[in-house]
């Protein structure tokens, strides 16, 4: 038999089979807490739509409750339809058997379309699997380059949109990433669901937790840190140390630590002055509310960026490198990657008043990440193409 190539965006014309009427079938594959929030928005607009049949796989690759569960719960996304239960390992052991579960599972329910979202060995594992098996797949997320390519998630990125049929791009730069590497022909500027799931939950998250609040607003930071990077050597305890001498200088910051993060600091002997308080990790209607009121955020993940600038809290990002570059660009984010002196001079710059917000920011923001309706052109999009 001659081998046959699963159409791709390009020659869509060939990709008739389905009558119009029928639902489509997308399963969403998540496995970590990021991909959590980019699915709400996206599984609300396929329940609205009336014509997609949506299966919710998690890999398991988060499964502490506190990073999985009550993210479910507190975004109202149905329960996952299936759990692989895959766990922590490295790389190659949890993205392969990951890739050998997802095939299983796909080859005996042939799936309209995979639907991956972000950057972690999930979607790549779910990318690489379908795609080697003829199915369809569509990236949420795509387009996005730090150009660095000792992150993990640069690799899963780069080979997730090169082996993708439709690249939902959240930012004009994503698109101009993608024009470069030839790929834009399969792509289109759908904007963030993230901002989507700011927009949905924000009032929502401050009715609820505003009493909780300890601090008063704005005098506090909020400090997360996960990135390897930042956390497999000493550049953990350094910037520690640097960010312990600011906070008792300027404010006290809170610092909900991711479980990598958190086993590091334990298994140290190195200890934090009480200017910088560790807690769990917080659950995103938390994590909005300790956001928009801290005065400032200090991070290096990458949603935490967005979140920030949405929220009207500037941003210091402890990274080399920024996949969000408009955050920079509008003025809301400085990048200070691991230079104490860059920190220390940002960090000064907020606590002086100058934070980059003015009357112009949330039009530049809507312009660059959309008003909100991410997810509900990604699902006219998914219908027009794949239906
Ligand atoms: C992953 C993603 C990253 C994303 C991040 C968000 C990859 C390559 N990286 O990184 O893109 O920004 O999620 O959090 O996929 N652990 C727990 N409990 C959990 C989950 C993890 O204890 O529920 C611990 C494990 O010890 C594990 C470590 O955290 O070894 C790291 O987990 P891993 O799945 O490798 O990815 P993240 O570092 O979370």
């Amino acid at each position: 038999m001659p081998f046959m190539r699963r159409p791709m965006f390009h020659d869509v014309q060939l990709h008739q089979a389905k009558p119009v009427s029928s639902s489509l079938h997308i399963v969403s594959i998540v496995g970590a807490r990021p991909q959590f929030v980019k699915l709400a928005p996206i599984s609300r607009a396929f329940a609205a739509s009336g014509s997609i049949r949506h299966t919710i796989l998690h890999t398991g690759q988060h499964y502490d409750d506190n990073m999985s569960t009550v993210f479910f719960d507190e975004l109202k996304i149905p329960k996952a339809d299936v759990n692989l239960e895959i766990g922590s390992a490295s790389h190659a052991s949890q993205t392969g058997r990951m890739m050998e579960k997802l095939e299983q599972w796909f080859e005996s329910h042939r799936p309209d379309v995979v639907l991956v979202y972000g950057d972690t060995n999930s979607t790549l594992a779910a990318c690489l699997a379908a795609t080697k098996i003829h199915i369809a797949v569509a990236h949420v997320e795509a387009g996005l380059r730090s150009f660095n390519r000792k992150m993990p998630e640069e690799i899963n990125r780069v080979a997730t949109d090169h082996c993708s049929d439709r690249l939902y791009v959240p930012t004009p730069t994503g698109m101009v990433n993608l024009h470069a590497e030839n790929l834009a022909q399969r792509a289109i500027h759908s904007g963030d669901v993230m901002r989507d799931a700011v927009q949905h939950n924000i009032e929502l998250a401050l009715s609820r937790r505003t009493k909780t609040q300890k601090h008063n607003d704005n005098e506090y930071g909020l400090l997360t840190l996960h990135r390897p990077s930042n956390t497999d050597s000493d550049v953990l305890f350094s910037l520690l140390k640097v960010l312990d001498t600011q906070a008792q200088k300027t404010m006290p910051l809170i610092f909900p630590a991711h479980p990598r993060t958190r086993t590091i600091l334990e298994k140290s002997s190195f200890s934090l002055s009480s200017a910088i308080e560790i807690v769990e990790p917080l659950a995103y209607l938390d994590m909005l509310v300790a956001v928009k009121n801290a005065g400032i955020v200090l991070t290096d993940s990458g949603g935490l960026q967005k979140e920030a600038a949405f929220l009207g809290t500037p941003c210091i990002t402890l990274r080399e490198e920024t996949e969000w570059t408009e955050t920079i660009d509008i003025g809301v984010n400085q990048l200070v990657g691991t230079d104490s002196g860059k920190l220390v001079a940002a960090v000064e710059k907020v606590a002086s008043g100058n934070t980059g917000f003015d009357e112009q920011t949330e039009l530049a923001l809507d312009s660059h990440f959309g008003g909100g309706d991410a997810a509900q052109k990604i699902t006219d999009d998914l219908l027009r193409i794949f239906r």
